[in-house]
């Protein structure tokens, strides 16, 4: 089994480490920078003896390499530096997934296809009109990270175990995102039991800002661990089958009333890709906020067309 991770960046080299380390696949780690790729993919099988992993691990800069994949993760472009949202990144990061995509289609036509460049939701909608494959091979990570923050604020907040925590965080990988309070759980129970609509509101909105927060305290450039993290509990449960329940953008098709855009929402995840798309029962006001969130992106698509 190989997985190719294209951007040897912060989060493209440290998912590969993560992979690398799990002992789960093969990994190309693909950089235009091919001395940046080829170093840090040396560096990491030098750890090879150390830390006990035997599946090979090569930095590259050639297309070629790529073949065979089962997975292939996008990390390639420009992050975000301070005071930038991750919408602007669109033109640059849009051209750069564009000659990416035909790459991956002409080299890895079997992939599934894991999207972690920003403008996240844009960009994956950009990639599956693109690549023309089954929508339930191309899916953006963006609401596990999400969802991981919400759960480690809650943690935070109420003394609890991060493990014990299932968070739910839906919508665009943006300003736009939906904590979901009623679906989340602290131990089985909960979130509204346990906090106030205040407090519940209080920590949705440290979620949707903690992406600018951590590239306030850089200064240059964004979070990468939490984002490697969730891109690799995605790359896992496509190897290993899981079948795990997250939340991902895919394509949907009439679910939620929304059509024809790729937006952020409950999946199970397994071997194949997106196996099932969850219908939560939402308010009406979350389902309002939905629909608006993948309007955004629609719009925002359909400009770049
Ligand atoms: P980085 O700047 O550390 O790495 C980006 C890498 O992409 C660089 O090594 C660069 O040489 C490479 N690159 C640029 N153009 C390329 C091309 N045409 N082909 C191959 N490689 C190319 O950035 P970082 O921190 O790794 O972030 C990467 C992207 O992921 C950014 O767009 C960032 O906003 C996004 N991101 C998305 C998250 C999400 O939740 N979806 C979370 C964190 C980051
Ligand atoms: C984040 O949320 C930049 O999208 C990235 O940290």
């Amino acid at each position: 089994m190989k997985v190719s991770v294209i951007g040897a960046g912060n989060v493209g080299a440290t998912l590969a480490q993560r992979i690398a380390e799990a002992d789960i696949a093969d990994v190309v780690l693909l950089d235009i920078a091919q001395g940046l790729a080829k170093g840090k993919g040396l560096d990491l099988s030098d750890a090879r003896s150390i830390i006990g992993y035997d599946r090979d691990i090569m930095g590259t800069g050639d297309y070629n390499d790529i073949a065979d994949s089962k997975i292939v993760v996008v990390t390639a472009g420009l992050a975000r530096q301070p005071g930038m949202t991750r919408e602007d990144l669109v033109n640059k990061n849009t051209a750069t997934i564009k000659k990416i995509i035909a790459c991956i289609c002409e080299k890895a036509p079997q992939a599934i296809i894991i999207m972690v460049t920003n403008p996240l939701d844009i960009l994956t909608n950009i990639a599956l009109k693109i690549s023309g494959f089954n929508p339930k091979k191309v899916i953006g990570m963006g609401g596990v990270l999400d969802s991981s923050r919400f759960a480690n604020l809650i943690a935070e907040r109420l003394n609890a175990s991060p493990s014990e925590i299932e968070a739910m965080v839906i919508g665009a990988h943006g300003q736009s995102m939906l904590p979901l309070p009623r679906f989340t759980k602290v131990a089985g129970k909960k979130l509204t039991e346990l906090l106030s609509d205040a407090e519940c509101a209080e920590l949705s909105k440290d979620t949707v800002n903690r992406g600018a927060q951590i590239v306030e305290c850089l200064g240059n450039g964004s979070a990468y661990y939490a984002p490697s993290a969730a891109a690799f509990s995605m790359v896992q449960a496509i190897l290993k089958d899981e079948k795990k329940l997250l939340s991902a953008c895919v394509y949907l098709n009439g679910e939620y009333g929304i059509k024809d855009v790729c937006i952020g929402v409950p999946i199970i995840l397994g071997a194949f890709g997106v196996e099932q798309i969850f219908e939560l029962e939402l308010t009406k006001q979350e389902t309002e906020n939905l629909v608006s969130s993948a309007n955004a992106v629609k719009s925002a698509v359909a400009a770049l067309s």
